[in-house]
């Protein structure tokens, strides 16, 4: 298991490249599912759960093969509609390939999700649309059995605002048969991408980038090409590491208005920023304000940042509020912080910091994706070495993250092997 070896307290100074999306490659990669032939992504990031999302396609007869950020898809020849529990352990977002497999073969085997780090992530909403498309769906030895003739479009609402339930339900009510209404839809961006994507693919959307979305059947899909959006929390991350050394860089090949609620939060806290449209320049100050964040779905501030907020906010001069509506639980990296030295305490789904304590480097156990982005941060911050444990979490989401941090001055090393 490799870690990270962070000495800290350099300022991050230069640019740095922005990846594609993973949350967005992850949704569009299974809709290839929906028309047999040859598919094109760019922009694709080279990350563990790219590559957990191919093995998953491979086994179910789809080619993969990624390139520098080129992956090619064939889904001419599916020999199976199941997705073991082997893979979807991994990953949660393997339950995106539920919606395609029975609106196009008419049957799914696909293993319930399982837990995470962070308490209940159930996919009942999932199942619900669904159901209410025609699918007769079994949950039994923890498995999804879903079975189907033909879908046919209804009306569904979401009780709550769900990524993954509403690619799903795309993907499933773009070959149902009539139409498909959604309220209560996401809006996130890779939600967008990914209504876009079926559009170019045959589909017959309206009101993409609304709540509410209108899918008017085909009979017919036929494969695409489009390429990723910019990884919007990749660019948040960087912005907040950049915040918290007291730096200045410039992040490329972002979309700014996909951040615009995290750029607004760190001018608050005193930062100065400044964008293009492909671009985004962040000077931070001498000293950080605390800035309260309460988390909400999109444009919302994103659940995504949270943690990596709150490592900023130890490093503020002054107490801060951060609350997470999303997911009520997902504070598994506030011990590891209080490791370093932060002052952090959680009330429900608050934590109350109080910031300006000087962090001081030590061993910290990384425990999620974004959990493990704010060890990063506060490691760049922290006086002395800090080791950074199971960064495998980080190499989920972020491509190359040492490398790119090295490039703008950062301190940090991977060593591998060790077993902690
Ligand atoms: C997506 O997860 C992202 N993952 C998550 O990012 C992100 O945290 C989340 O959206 C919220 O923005 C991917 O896109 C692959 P949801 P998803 O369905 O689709 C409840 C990262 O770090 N809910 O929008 O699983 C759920 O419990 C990851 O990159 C139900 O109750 O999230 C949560 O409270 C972590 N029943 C809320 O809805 C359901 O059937 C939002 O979840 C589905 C969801």
């Amino acid at each position: 298991m490799d870690k990270f070896v962070i000495s800290g307290r350099r300022k991050l100074k230069g640019s740095v490249s922005i990846s594609g999306a993973k949350n967005a490659s992850l949704a569009l990669m299974p809709a290839t599912l929906l028309a047999g032939g040859i598919y094109r992504l760019s922009n694709t990031p080279d990350l563990k759960d790219v590559t957990t999302m191919s093995r998953l396609l491979e086994s179910m007869g789809v080619g993969t093969s990624l390139t520098g950020d080129q992956l090619v898809l064939d889904s001419s020849r599916i020999t199976s509609q199941e997705a073991p529990y082997a893979h979807v352990k991994k990953m949660r977002a393997s339950i995106y390939v539920l919606g395609p497999l029975v609106a196009r073969y008419g049957r799914a085997k696909v293993s319930l999700p399982g837990g995470c780090a962070w308490g209940p992530r159930p996919v009942n909403l999932h199942i619900d649309a669904l159901q209410k498309l025609g699918a007769k769906i079994e949950v039994k030895r923890g498995y999804i059995h879903a079975t189907a003739g033909r879908l046919i479009g209804a009306k569904i609402h979401f009780d709550v605002s769900s990524v993954g339930a509403t690619g799903n339900t795309l993907m499933a009510a773009v070959l149902a048969k009539g139409t498909t209404t959604m309220e209560n839809a996401a809006i996130e961006p890779e939600i967008t991408a990914l209504a876009e994507f079926l559009v170019k693919m045959g589909g017959r959307i309206e009101g993409i980038g609304t709540n509410k979305l209108e899918v008017e059947g085909v009979d017919d899909l036929h494969p695409a090409d489009t390429a990723t959006i910019p990884d919007r929390i990749e660019a948040a991350t960087f912005l907040t590491a950049a915040a918290i050394t007291g730096g200045s860089i410039r992040i490329d090949n972002v979309c700014p208005e996909h951040c615009a609620s995290v750029i607004a939060r760190l001018q608050d806290a005193g930062c100065s920023i400044t964008s293009t449209s492909d671009s985004i320049n962040l000077e931070s100050p001498g000293s950080l304000r605390p800035v309260d964040v309460s988390t909400a779905i999109y444009p919302g501030f994103p659940t995504d940042v949270q943690a990596q907020w709150i490592a900023l906010m130890t490093a503020a001069q002054g107490s801060s509020v951060v609350t997470d509506t999303i997911y009520l639980d997902r504070f598994k990296h506030v011990p590891e912080l209080v490791r370093l030295g932060a002052d952090i305490q959680i009330r429900n789904n608050s934590a109350l910091i109080t910031g300006g304590k000087p962090l001081m480097g030590t061993m910290v156990m990384s425990t999620d994706l974004r959990a493990s982005a704010s060890l990063i941060l506060a490691g760049l911050v922290a006086e002395g070495t800090t080791d950074v444990l199971r960064v495998y979490h980080l190499d989920r989401g972020y491509e190359a993250i040492e490398v790119k941090l090295r490039s703008l001055g950062a301190d940090i090393t991977r060593v591998s092997g060790e077993e902690f």
